[in-house]
């Protein structure tokens, strides 16, 4: 039986769906992974209740969709791991179990995924999807939001359009957290956080629909002066993330949440360090870079 699909977002009828009648923790058939392959080309965010996974089980069907990132991005917790490298632990729990100090630099650092971004956009090579299991939730907070970046694209002036297209943009994660206040990088660290060139525009490998691509990794427009650069990317990923291109998940335990970084960026909303807050990521590494992916 193929997964039951519904349309979850009073705001759009193609941006983020339900998928019912399937159990994650099985093997699926070629028929199964073509229609979550296309409900993802129309959805771009899909919402799974009640899939009760192991870590094994998260990781199998995540191969799914392609090969593994492993978590090297999470550079802050490499020496202290508490999940397997093709997990991303998004928690506040150390490598024993136990909730981190609040202002454990880990901690501090795991804020970085508040701002508006798109996986691994810092990689030269960034992922496609990202595929996220809700364990322990808090009792109110923690949401994720999601913006539709093909809608933002579409919604753009002519003007601004053109201004776009053809730019060539640098992601480094030592932008993102730079906006965080972390400036202090060992030359180790800053080697592995070396700017990366993406497309501004990217048509999608699979619909070539065309999007935005932003992420608070993004400090700079090839070409352009800093400021100049840093201006105009704060105003379109304003334009982006106006509340109509917005969908908001309000997470349920047992919930697996599949966004296609390609089109789309996210962000935590945050929650009370009082709170244990466990989540796990696979992300699915991308083919090729983005620059092949330029409008023509
Ligand atoms: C992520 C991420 C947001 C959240 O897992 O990539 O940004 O709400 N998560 O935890
Ligand atoms: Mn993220």
């Amino acid at each position: 039986m193929l997964p039951e699909v519904t349309p979850l977002n009073p705001k759009s009828t193609n941006f983020v769906a339900k998928v019912e009648g399937i159990s994650l923790s099985e093997p699926q058939t070629s028929e199964t992974v073509e229609a979550l392959f296309n409900a993802l080309d129309t959805f771009a965010v899909l919402v799974f209740p009640n899939q009760v996974l192991t870590d094994e089980q998260h990781i199998r069907f995540s191969r799914y969709f392609g090969d593994l990132e492993l978590a090297t991005g999470d550079y802050m917790k490499q020496d202290d791991r508490r999940l397997q490298m093709e997990l991303n632990d998004i928690s506040n729990l150390d490598r024993t179990g136990g909730k981190m100090e609040a202002a454990d630099p880990k901690r501090l650092f795991s804020l970085g995924n508040m701002l508006w971004h798109s996986d691994s956009s810092f990689k030269a090579i960034p992922a496609q999807y990202s595929i996220l299991s809700a364990k322990i939730i808090p009792a109110t907070e923690g949401d994720t939001e999601f913006a539709d970046m093909r809608a933002a694209w579409r919604a753009l002036d002519e003007k601004t359009q053109q201004k776009c297209l053809g730019q060539v943009t640098r992601h480094s994660q030592l932008y993102s957290r730079g906006e965080l206040g972390f400036t202090e990088f060992r030359e180790d660290q800053q080697e592995a956080m070396v700017p990366v060139r993406q497309a501004l525009v990217r048509r999608h490998p699979r619909t070539k629909n065309s999007s935005l691509y932003l992420s608070a990794h993004a400090g700079l427009i090839e070409g352009w002066t800093v400021p100049e650069s840093r201006i105009f990317l704060k105003r379109l990923a304003e334009h982006a993330t106006q509340r109509e291109f917005v969908y908001r998940h309000k997470w349920s335990v047992n919930d697996l949440v599949i966004w296609d970084n390609q089109a789309t960026m996210h962000r935590a909303m945050g929650y009370d360090n009082k709170e244990v807050r466990d989540m796990r990521r696979t992300t699915i590494a991308g083919v090729t870079s983005s620059l092949e992916e330029m409008p023509a």
